[in-house]
């Protein structure tokens, strides 16, 4: 595994544009199987999920092609409905292209995406919804089995507001004619791009970014042009190595309404964020951080970003004070506790919750990325610490951060590769 070296401190100050959504081009790209003609995308990142996405849509029958970062999908050939196992191995968000197959063949077959070091996530929601639009789920040995050649409109209550059954069954919905209804919905504004996306393909989405959505299908979609909206999680990312580092960060391309959970706690710890015409937004770091006890909790939008804990606690390592953090989205969300311990930081947790009470850490030390998110969060700490921190896990990073260390160096930080 490459490994990042980071030499602290570093104070982070500049202009950043922030790239496409990477949880908003991995449905839509999937949407586009739903199509009769070609979908071009524009925005996209260029990260390995995207690249498994398209491997994904090859194995299916699609052609695919980049050109810069604007990606061209024709799906008019796809006829398989197996989604390889290599590839559903490779990155969970394969489960995207379910729905699409399901509506547009009749059939889908996808073994258990492998769980990862943040959970089990099964797709029991996902499943339950298929059912509910008619579709005959059978286990085999290849995987979940979808059959439904003549699914019907309906109405599906979510037991929990998943953002990728949400998409899924809106995905189906929009080639099923009549009005189906998702209730309990996710909010997240990947779904909104998403039932964006839908409209320009013919579909009608009502709800998105609501808890009650409602598409009405029609028997064929056209193909369409979209751009994918800025990704939030980068753009927290960089916000908070910023604040960080003690910085002054202007990020381009960044929507601070996508953000509801973090802004708030940011400002009242004293980091001044001010919007500036063209989706700008300045971050002005202070030098010092009053101590002050900070307790939050994760959950779906517009809740606290589960996507951003891990980075917002290595942030927090800068506060002095005794912090909280419980993960409620997923299970075991908080491995990186134990690697930002490395770094001397004095944080205490179990499965959920994570205890820091002394802010600061005190020294480099060899550490590992066991997930993108937390990949992202201990090059922040190492941008705060004294000394020299190795980060293991680079190739992991780069699924979710196109050139995180270039970037963050064009900003001041001192980080190569080994
Ligand atoms: C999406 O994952 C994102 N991924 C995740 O980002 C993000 O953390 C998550 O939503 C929550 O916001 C993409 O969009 C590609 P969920 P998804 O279904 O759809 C449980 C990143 O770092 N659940 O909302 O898989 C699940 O186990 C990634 O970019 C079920 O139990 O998330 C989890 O505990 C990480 N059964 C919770 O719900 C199901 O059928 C939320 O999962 C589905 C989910």
């Amino acid at each position: 595994m490459g490994e990042f070296v980071v030499r602290g401190r570093s104070r982070l100050e500049g202009t950043l544009k922030i790239h496409g959504a990477k949880n908003a081009a991995l449905p839509i790209m999937a949407a586009s199987v739903l199509a009769s003609g070609p979908v071009v995308l524009s925005g996209v990142p260029k990260l390995r999920d995207v690249d498994v996405m398209i491997e994904v849509l090859r194995s299916l029958g699609a052609r695919v092609q980049w050109d810069d970062t604007t990606l061209t999908i024709d799906p008019s050939d796809i006829h398989q409905y197996v989604i390889p196992q290599e590839l559903m191995m490779k990155m969970r968000a394969s489960i995207f292209v379910i729905g699409p197959l399901l509506a547009k063949l009749g059939h889908a077959v996808a073994m258990q995406p492998g769980g990862c070091s943040i959970g089990d996530r099964p797709i029991d929601i996902h499943v339950y919804g298929f059912s509910q639009l008619g579709a005959e789920v059978t286990e085999t040995e290849e995987g979940t089995r979808l059959d439904g050649p003549e699914l019907k409109a309906a109405t599906v209550h979510l037991s929990y507001p998943s953002v990728g059954a949400t998409e899924n069954l809106m995905m189906a919905a929009a080639l099923i004619e009549g009005e189906t209804r998702i209730r309990n919905a996710a909010m997240e504004p990947e779904i909104v791009d998403l039932a964006q996306f839908l409209e320009k393909m013919g579909a009608v989405v009502r709800g998105a970014g609501t808890p009650d959505i409602r598409v009405v299908g029609q028997r064929e979609l056209k193909g369409a042009s979209h751009t994918i909206i800025p990704d939030r999680i980068e753009a927290a990312t960089f916000m908070l190595a910023a604040a960080a580092s003690g910085g002054h960060v202007m990020l381009e391309n960044c929507i601070i309404e996508h953000l509801p959970g973090l802004t708030g706690r940011l400002r009242d710890l004293g980091v001044e964020l001010t919007e500036r015409e063209g989706d700008r937004v300045e971050v002005q770091a202070p030098d010092v951080y009053d101590t002050v006890p900070v307790s939050l909790h994760t959950g779906p939008y517009p809740g606290f970003a589960t996507d951003i804990q891990a980075q917002f606690m290595a942030f927090l390592l800068n506060v002095p004070g005794v912090h909280i953090i419980s993960e409620r989205v997923f299970e075991n969300r908080l491995g990186h506790a134990r690697e930002l311990r490395r770094l001397g930081a004095q944080i205490m947790a179990d499965q959920r919750v994570a205890l820091s009470y002394v802010g600061r850490t005190v020294h480099g030390a060899y550490v590992e990325a066991l997930y993108l998110r937390d990949g992202a969060a201990l090059v922040i700490a190492g941008l705060t610490t004294e000394g020299e921190t190795v980060i293991t896990g680079r190739e992991i990073v780069y699924r979710g951060y196109q050139d995180l260390d270039l970037r963050l160096n064009q900003l001041g930080a001192d980080i190569v590769r080994r």
